[in-house]
C-alpha cells in the first residue's frame, strides 16, 4: 500500500492567546512557554465535522489523482462525530463516494494512527484498493471553557490522505497499544439520569460533559510511552531512528514533542510542528502537520516518516511508513 495524497482544512475563526485571557485567568505567556501553542482554529456554530472533513477530503483526493467514485472504504476518525450513529456515510454522500463502504473509528488522539493501520489492513488482504482515510475533530464543541487547565490547549481541524494498493508495501512498521486501566486521565465523560419509564422499568438518559484531563499524568505518559511505541515499531520495520527523515507526533504540546525527540536522539529539524498554529486538532493533528510539510515540499517522495499518536483511553501508537507511491 502506499499513501497517494493528502488534504487539510481548518476553519477560518482564529482565537490568539491574547482572545482567551478574556475567557479564563491566564497569559500568552503562561500559555506559550507551557504549550508552545500561540493560537487555534474554531468552528462557528454552522460549520460541522462532515464539512470540515469534506474540504479536506476533496483535496485529499484530487492531491493523489483518485476520482471519489474509485473509493472503496471512508474511514472517518474522530471522537466529536455530528451523530452518534456516525459521519462517514454524510462524507461518503457529501463526496459521491458511491461505491464505498463509509464508517466512524474511535481512538481520541490516536485515532487517524489507528486508522492508517486498519486501513492498510484492507489494502493487505486485497480487499480494497483505493481507501479514503480522514483524522477531523471538532473538540471546542466538549471544551470547558472556563476551565483554564484545559481549554488553553485545543483546536478544531481536519485532515485526510489517500490509501490506495501498490506494488510495494510502504507501511514499514507499527506499534499500536491500550491501557484502559487509565482510562480516567483523560475523558470526555456521559453521565445519565434514571428514568422510570413504567413501574420496574428504568433507563438512564443524559449527556456528554466538557474535557476532564489530569495534564500532569496525562504528560507522563506521553513522554514515556511514546518513546517506547517508537521504538518498537522501528524494530519491526527493522529500521534505525538515523534512517528516519520526519517525526510527525501528534500534536499536543511542544514540550511533549521536544521531550519525545530527545529521549530519541532525533535532531529538531527532522521534528514537525504546527501546534502554534492549531493547537491540539485530536485525530485531525498528524494529517493536518503531514498535509503542511507535504504543502511546503518539506516531506518529498519517498521520505521515511514516524507518525505517533496518544491520547484518551489511554491509546498510543506509532506508524512508520515512506511517503508517495
Ligand atoms: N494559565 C495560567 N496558569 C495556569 C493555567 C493557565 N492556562 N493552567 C494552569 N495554571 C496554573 C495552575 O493552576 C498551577 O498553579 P498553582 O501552582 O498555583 O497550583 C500552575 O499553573 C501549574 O499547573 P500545572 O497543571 O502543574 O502545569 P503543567 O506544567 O503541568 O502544565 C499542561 C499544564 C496542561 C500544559 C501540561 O500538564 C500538559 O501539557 N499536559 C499534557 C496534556 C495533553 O497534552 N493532553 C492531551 C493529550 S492528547
Amino acid at each position: 500500500m502506499a499513501i497517494t495524497g493528502s488534504g487539510s482544512a481548518v476553519p477560518a475563526t482564529c482565537l490568539d492567546n491574547q482572545g482567551l485571557t478574556k475567557l479564563v485567568d491566564t497569559s500568552d505567556e503562561w500559555i506559550t512557554t507551557r504549550t508552545g501553542i500561540r493560537q487555534r482554529r474554531l468552528a462557528k456554530p454552522s460549520e460541522s465535522l462532515t464539512e470540515l472533513a469534506t474540504a479536506a477530503s476533496r483535496k485529499a483526493l484530487a492531491a493523489a489523482g483518485v476520482q471519489p467514485q474509485e473509493l472503496d472504504l471512508i474511514l472517518l476518525a474522530t471522537s466529536t462525530t455530528d451523530d452518534l450513529f456516525g459521519s462517514a456515510c454524510k462524507i461518503q454522500a457529501e463526496l459521491g463516494a458511491t461505491k464505498a463502504v463509509a464508517f466512524d473509528l474511535t481512538a481520541a488522539c490516536s485515532g487517524f494512527v489507528f486508522g492508517l493501520v486498519t486501513a492498510a489492513q484492507y489494502i493487505r488482504t486485497g480487499a480494497y484498493q483505493n481507501i479514503l482515510l480522514i483524522g477531523a475533530d471538532i473538540l471546542s464543541r466538549w471544551v470547558d471553557w472556563q476551565d483554564r487547565s484545559t481549554c488553553i490547549l485545543f483546536g478544531d481541524g481536519a485532515g485526510s490522505v489517500v490509501l490506495q494498493a501498490n506494488q510495494s508495501d510502504r507501511l514499514l512498521g507499527f506499534e499500536l497499544k491500550s491501557d484502559g486501566s487509565q482510562n480516567n486521565q483523560l475523558n470526555l465523560p456521559y453521565t445519565s439520569k434514571s428514568i422510570s419509564l413504567i413501574q420496574d422499568v428504568n433507563i438512564g438518559q443524559g449527556n456528554f460533559h466538557p474535557i476532564t484531563m489530569n495534564g500532569k499524568e496525562v504528560y507522563r505518559f506521553a513522554v514515556q510511552k511514546v518513546p517506547e511505541v517508537i521504538d518498537k515499531a522501528l524494530f519491526r520495520a527493522n529500521l534505525s531512528v538515523d534512517q528516519i527523515d520526519w517525526l510527525i507526533l501528534h500534536q499536543a504540546n511542544q514540550r511533549i514533542l521536544d521531550a519525545v525527540a530527545q529521549r530519541l536522539n532525533i535532531p529538531e529539524y527532522k521534528v514537525i510542528s504546527n501546534l502554534a498554529n492549531y493547537g491540539n486538532t485530536s485525530a485531525a493533528s498528524i494529517p493536518l502537520a503531514l498535509d503542511e510539510a507535504v504543502q511546503h515540499r518539506k516531506i518529498k517522495s519517498g521520505d521515511i516518516i514516524v507518525a505517533s499518536g496518544f491520547g484518551a483511553g489511554l491509546s498510543w501508537g506509532a506508524a512508520i511508513f515512506q511517503w508517495g507511491r
